[in-house]
């Protein structure tokens, strides 16, 4: 059996799928499944400084030794070392004071790595790999935001860049609703493959999101962190409204940045939030609106509903925006090597223009 048969399983620890969901092949032997558990996870450099949450390694480790023990079955000549019953007797302790505490879900490391085409060690450690490791929640809302943890939509979109690296590497590049920077991360990878670091900025409107994204994205691990023009800025899309005392504040953000490219995931999902995140998205591509310039917005949206989704195409539309799909091929996402299942993700390429230019771009 060759050793690729089990190279999805360190990457899916990395990114916490559930071990329920890590394919094993059945006719695995004993040595082989342990020696790669050990040596390639239970003694990974990466996961010292960067550790998955308490619990996510307690039921990863309870799944290991029942995998381990099944295999012994009754040849009394094989042995579990001893480091993975004590690392899982250790997580035990610490779940049952957890318990006790009535905590919220514990936040831990996430890294998410994907494959690269030689097999140079990255800033994370990881031969063949890039990576791209952040303290994220479990929750989906914490401290009253959606902003503590990576959507499937940001997924959809680090795909879409990957593919589409000019993008990127070529332009001057804002966020929109950052979070805590997974596409960040995945830009300045690109950026710094093509060694031409742009300008890349993040935005979102929490601060706490904003600072935990500014601790991810200068994690040692990360490529981010030796990026040499990227920054992370307050900006909330109802200053755009013309009405919003903001409002010349927002205009004066807009001159100042005229980013090429603007990007967001995940960002329609509250009806009330579409009129200032349009507003902001033409206030960004208006800037030097008389010059002939390919400036554009990728917005990559996770349709959980119907009624929301039409809302943000119908706003755009009446804005005299023009909206092109984008196909991406959610099939081929690799972050965390088990295929993500992202939902229904949209990228949405939006210009400013007439309605001819919608033909020439595909
Ligand atoms: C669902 S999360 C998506 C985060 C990240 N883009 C991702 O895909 O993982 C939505 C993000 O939009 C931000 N946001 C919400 N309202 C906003 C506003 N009025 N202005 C700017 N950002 C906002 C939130 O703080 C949060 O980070």
């Amino acid at each position: 059996m060759a050793e690729a048969d089990l190279d999805h399983v360190l990457p899916s620890y990395l990114a916490l799928v559930p071990p329920t969901r890590i394919f094993i092949p059945s006719e695995i032997p004993f040595e082989k499944l342990h020696r790669s558990l050990l040596e390639k996870i239970l003694l990974l450099a990466h996961a010292n400084p960067y550790p998955p949450s308490p619990d996510y390694q307690q039921a990863f480790w309870k799944w290991a030794i029942n995998l381990l023990e099944g295999l012994i079955a009754n040849d009394t000549d094989l042995e579990i070392d001893e480091r993975i019953y004590e690392r899982y007797t250790s997580l035990m302790m610490l779940g049952h004071s957890h318990l006790a505490s009535f905590a919220p879900p514990q936040k831990g490391y996430v890294t998410y790595v994907w494959p690269k085409d030689d097999q140079a060690v990255n800033h994370g450690g990881f031969e063949g790999y890039h990576s791209a490791t952040l303290l994220e929640s479990r929750a989906l809302v914490e401290q009253g935001t959606t902003g503590l943890r990576t959507w499937g939509a940001s997924f959809a979109l680090a795909q879409y860049l990957l593919e589409n690296p000019k993008e990127v590497w070529e332009n001057t590049v804002l966020e929109l609703g950052s979070g805590t920077g997974f596409l960040g991360i995945v830009t300045s990878v690109i950026q710094t493959e093509y060694n031409t670091h742009t300008q890349l900025w993040l935005s979102d409107v929490n601060s706490e999101v904003i600072q935990r994204c500014w601790s991810n994205l200068r994690l040692p691990c990360n490529t981010s962190s030796s990026h040499p023009s990227l920054d992370v800025l307050s900006l909330d899309w109802s200053w755009a409204m013309p009405d919003s005392p903001e409002h010349s504040q927002a205009c004066a953000l807009a001159q100042n940045l005229h980013p090429d490219v603007i990007i967001g995931a995940d960002v329609v999902f509250d009806p009330s939030l579409v009129p200032p995140l349009v507003a902001t998205i033409k206030l960004l591509l208006s800037v030097d609106a008389e010059r002939p310039s390919d400036r554009h917005a990728l917005i990559a949206l996770t349709i959980r509903n119907q009624t929301t989704f039409d809302l943000f195409m119908e706003t755009i539309r009446n804005e005299g925006l023009i909206i092109v799909e984008k196909a991406v091929n959610t099939e081929r996402l690799l972050f965390g090597s088990n295929k993500v299942d992202v939902g229904d993700v949209r990228i949405l390429y939006i210009t400013l223009g007439d309605v001819e230019d919608q033909k020439t771009i595909s």
